[in-house]
């Protein structure tokens, strides 16, 4: 057994899964739009340790990460995210690449991202290296001198005043063909995208272990009080002590 061996504990038991057992079980579903979203947490709730989600997953957690990727039209990841994470030019493995030309799509997904502020590098990988023209969704508050750099190496989107329209943005994305929707954080835009009502599922790693500390949850920036999303099981992975849990919202 690997140590990303997957088990399947819900609804119906099977041991080890391969890849497609994994893509067949968290697939999109077919002719409609779709957003999802992909978190780890600890049991504690924290969604970071040392200011990062990569410090809480494990093999089983990126295994996962990187198959939710694979058939999405679009990876959306907030600007903190970008900026904190380090993402480059968004880009799928060999295996993933050889998955999507099979089924007609791109070799990679485009990426969306979500700013206020546009402090985002036109000169960095994520743009330079893009191997498709990343969308920017933005207000129209954000300083034009950033609009102007970043229009030269993506597709800046006006979504909104001063707080990006996330129902606006979702509708962008369908129509320009982008359905499966995949979002990767992250918190603050979870949070907005849920308070939209646009979250269609959630992936939620949980890993075993206790962080304490001041780490922020997986949901920031909305009103205190509950979503409105009642969320209904609807697989549960298992990796050792990991659980990999998927809802439906
Ligand atoms: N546990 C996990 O699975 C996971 C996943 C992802 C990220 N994270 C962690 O989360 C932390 C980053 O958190 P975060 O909440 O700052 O990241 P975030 O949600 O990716 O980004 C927040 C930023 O997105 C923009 N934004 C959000 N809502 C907006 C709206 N309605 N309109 C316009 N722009 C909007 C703003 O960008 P500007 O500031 O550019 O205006 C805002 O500062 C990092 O530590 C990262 O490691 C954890």
């Amino acid at each position: 057994m690997s140590d990303a061996s997957i088990d399947l504990v819900w609804p119906d038991p099977a041991s080890d899964l391969d890849d497609s057992d994994l893509l067949a079980l968290t697939a999109f579903p077919v002719a409609r739009t779709w957003l999802r979203a992909n978190f780890i947490a600890s049991l504690d709730g924290a969604a970071t340790r040392d200011g990062l989600s990569g410090g809480l997953g494990d093999a089983a957690d990126r295994r996962v990460f990187a198959l939710l990727r694979r058939p999405a039209d679009v990876v959306l990841v907030g600007a903190g995210t970008l900026r904190d994470e380090g993402y480059d030019g968004l880009r799928v493995d060999d295996a993933s690449i050889g998955w999507r030309m099979a089924a007609g799509m791109p070799p990679h997904p485009t990426l969306a991202t979500v700013s206020r502020s546009l402090h985002l590098d036109p000169a960095s990988p994520l743009f330079t290296e893009a191997p498709a023209r990343p969308i920017v969704y933005t207000v129209a508050s954000a300083p034009h001198d950033r609009r102007e750099a970043l229009a030269a190496v993506a597709d800046v989107v006006t979504v909104g005043e001063t707080d990006a329209d996330l129902r606006r943005l979702r509708d962008d994305l369908a129509a320009r063909g982008l359905h499966r929707i995949h979002a990767e954080g992250g918190p603050h835009v979870f949070g907005a995208l849920l308070a939209a009502g646009v979250v269609d599922a959630l992936h939620l790693t949980l890993a075993p272990s206790l962080e304490a500390g001041d780490a922020g949850r997986i949901v920031r920036g909305t009103a205190a009080g509950p979503l409105p999303a009642d969320a209904r099981l609807a697989s549960v992975l298992r990796s050792g002590d990991e659980l990999l849990l998927h809802y439906l919202l």
